[in-house]
């Protein structure tokens, strides 16, 4: 995933908006993120993905999203439709493969 591909589909909030705002505030909380342009607050998709970033600028880890976007955008349709995550999306955000 780039900086300008939406990990917030619902809100439409691209990586690299996510990073800056991490960068920039530094919240102690993963939930925080919401305050960036409401990420996270709609289906909640895109949940276990922000708290990976939040977990990687917390170890000091470059903030990456290691998901092809279509198959994350096609997860997400699978996941309001059906209320759970596809096997080929881990609970955070990676491909298992
Ligand atoms: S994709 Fe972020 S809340 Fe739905």
């Amino acid at each position: 995933m780039g900086p300008d591909d939406n990990v917030c589909l619902c809100f439409h909030v691209p990586l690299g908006k996510i990073r800056a705002y991490i960068k920039r505030e530094d919240p102690p909380v993963a939930s925080l993120i919401s305050e960036c342009l409401g990420a996270g607050t709609g289906c909640g998709w895109c949940v276990p993905v922000l708290k990976q970033l939040h977990r990687q600028h917390q170890a000091g880890e470059p903030m990456e999203v290691r998901v092809d976007p279509e198959i994350y955008a096609s997860g997400r349709r699978s996941y309001r439709k059906t209320g759970e995550r596809p096997d080929e999306t881990a609970s955070d955000g990676r491909t298992s493969s």
